[in-house]
């Protein structure tokens, strides 16, 4: 295997955007793309094994019996490109079905440098496969993916674990349709998402018994103590996870203990919290099969084939762009 890694300049975003989503008047928030550093990078990576949290090993059974048949319905040459690939298990299993017809150009997307030299190592002995990954938020890494392809290759977007589901409200839609722009007709989306289902499943996956959720969700404040020199005192936090039975999904917060304040000095500005008053970290969304065809269609995608685990509920979806 040839790798390569294209980084990303070191930002000042986070202090911006730490700052901006604690000032939302209503709802304290904090963009979720930051629980990813080397720490929540690995949380994650347990997360995925808990017993209470299913999605993954779902997605994996999908992959692991469905890879041909996926495979074989796809034009070649193809091109492979994935958002948030992790640490590329679940791509493995892909790329090795692929591999019976073409070498292949992998195009990891990925913002945690860890995940990133982690898919790496995982891949390796792929013979078959080049990977070049790029250190960047999807869209951008998508495009500069796009970008290298030379005429006749096909590109299959790889976004799975339900990511999309963490994009609140429209915003995921929203999001299919850029991603389309990006694409050509022919070009197709496999996309991963978790189904609606009871709530007494739902929650433990977002608030397991080991605690590791709250850990990784915790990390953030820990995160940005570290790089931002802030003062979150991390016992005053507890992480919370209820269903927006509205929204169709999980919320997961940080719940302020008692009446606090926090101070940025590098930004001279400090929060102030409320007892019980929450910052709200991430949502994840639960799918139907009906919301699932409205939203291919309603990008720009036509829903080709879907696979679904029914133990668990997780659907994999084909779409092909119009
Ligand atoms: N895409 C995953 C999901 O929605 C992300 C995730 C799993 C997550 N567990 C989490 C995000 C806990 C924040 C907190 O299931």
């Amino acid at each position: 295997m040839q790798s390569q890694l294209v980084p990303n300049l070191p930002s000042i975003q986070i202090a911006t955007d730490v700052c901006a989503g604690l000032n939302q008047p209503q709802q304290k928030q904090l963009p979720s793309k930051y629980l990813y550093d080397a720490v929540g990078s690995a949380l994650f990576e347990v997360i995925c094994a808990l017993p209470e949290y299913g999605l993954t090993r779902a997605e994996e059974r999908i992959l692991r019996q469905h890879a041909n048949e996926i495979v074989d319905q796809l034009p070649r040459p193809v091109v492979v490109a994935e958002l948030g690939s992790g640490t590329g298990r679940k791509t493995r299993l892909l790329l090795e079905a692929l591999s019976r017809w073409q070498s292949t150009w992998y195009h990891p997307i990925e913002i945690s440098p860890t995940a990133l030299a982690e898919l790496r190592r995982e891949l390796r002995d792929i013979n078959s496969v080049s990977v070049v990954g790029f250190e960047r938020e999807y869209l951008d890494g998508l495009r500069e993916a796009a970008a290298r392809r030379v005429q006749g290759e096909h590109l299959l977007v790889l976004f799975l674990g339900s990511t999309l589901g963490n994009f609140d409200g429209d915003a995921g839609a929203e999001f299919l349709r850029v991603l389309r722009t990006i694409l050509q007709p022919g070009d197709s989306l496999l996309l991963g998402t978790d189904l609606i289902k009871p709530v007494n499943v739902l929650i433990p996956a977002y608030d397991d018994s080991l605690g590791v959720t709250a850990a990784f969700n915790r990390n953030l404040l820990a995160r940005i103590n570290r790089e931002l020199r802030a003062d979150f005192d991390l016992s005053q936090f507890e992480h919370v996870a209820l269903f927006n039975k509205e929204l169709q999904s999980v919320e997961m917060h940080l719940r302020s203990r008692t009446r606090q304040t926090v101070t940025i000095p590098d930004s001279a500005v400090s929060f102030h919290f409320e007892p019980q008053e929450t910052i709200w970290t991430e949502s994840s969304h639960k799918y139907s099969q009906e919301e699932l065809v409205r939203l291919a269609h309603h990008s720009g995608f036509t829903p080709r084939s879907q696979w679904v685990e029914p133990s668990w509920g997780f659907a994999e979806n084909l779409w092909i762009a119009a």
